[in-house]
């Protein structure tokens, strides 16, 4: 059905989705150098390295090609991308979005902060909630490039709004969708939104 959908959209001319189509297979040899960090099949074991099993295709492409670009800084992947071509970026992509995405567990002590506002924002400080784009179920929404969130490790889903809300993290557009709304978010409803968030699904 997702293959239609994308064949009828290549039809009718809408480029927007990915330029080279990425083949999973050849993506599978392409990937020996991301596996002590990322896992074999893109579940990572360390709470830092971000797992990247499941994750949308396009965003999965848009992280690589800007890790690439140095529009997103990645010190611990320096030199690692620079070589790929856009169809070694594409392989890889179809790789890790076809593997298992992993279950995560949200710490009991955050889900009703984390829930709220997860579900609902927050009107007083202007916070939009994150099912807008990130879906009920965390699942994201592969076309659009909003990332899969459930699942993902808490230290790094905790790390990511920071970096957003210091400015240490960039490439979300010159919308500023993430930095404008980990601006409004204090510590606290970081800690809770990422243990929260982990174990959607
Ligand atoms: C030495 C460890 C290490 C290796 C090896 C490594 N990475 Fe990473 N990768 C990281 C870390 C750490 C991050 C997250 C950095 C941050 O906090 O923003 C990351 C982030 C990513 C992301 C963004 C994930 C997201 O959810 O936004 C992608 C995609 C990625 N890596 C792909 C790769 C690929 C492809 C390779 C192999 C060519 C690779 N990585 C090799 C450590 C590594
Ligand atoms: C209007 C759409 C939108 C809303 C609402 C939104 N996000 Fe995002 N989010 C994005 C986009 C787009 C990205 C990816 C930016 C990029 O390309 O690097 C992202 C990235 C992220 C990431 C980094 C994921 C990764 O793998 O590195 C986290 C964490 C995140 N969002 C959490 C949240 C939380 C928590 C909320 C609610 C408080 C929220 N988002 C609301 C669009 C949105």
């Amino acid at each position: 059905m997702k293959k239609f959908i994308v064949c009828l959209l290549v039809g009718l001319g809408w480029t927007g989705y990915a330029a080279a189509a990425g083949d999973a297979t050849a993506g599978k040899a392409k990937i020996a150098v991301c596996t002590a960090c990322h896992g074999a099949t893109g579940v990572s074991i360390a709470p830092n390295f971000p797992s990247l099993a499941g994750q949308g295709e396009g965003y999965l492409i848009k992280q690589i090609s800007d890790i690439k670009s140095g529009e997103r800084k990645v010190v611990e992947m320096t030199g690692m991308v620079d070589n790929l071509s856009d169809q070694d970026i594409a392989d890889i992509s179809a790789f890790y979005a076809s593997q298992a995405a992993p279950l995560g567990v949200a710490r009991e002590s955050s889900v009703a902060v984390g829930e709220q506002l997860y579900r609902g924002g927050d009107v007083e400080k202007g916070i939009p909630a994150c099912t807008a784009c990130h879906a009920p179920t965390g699942k994201g929404n592969s076309l659009a490039k909003f990332p899969m969130l459930a699942g993902q490790h808490p230290a790094y889903l905790a790390k990511q709004l920071r970096d957003f809300r210091e400015g240490d993290r960039v490439n979300d557009g010159d919308t500023r969708i993430m930095r404008d709304i980990a601006e409004k978010l204090s510590n606290k409803q970081v800690d809770a939104l990422s243990s929260y968030i982990s174990g959607l699904r």
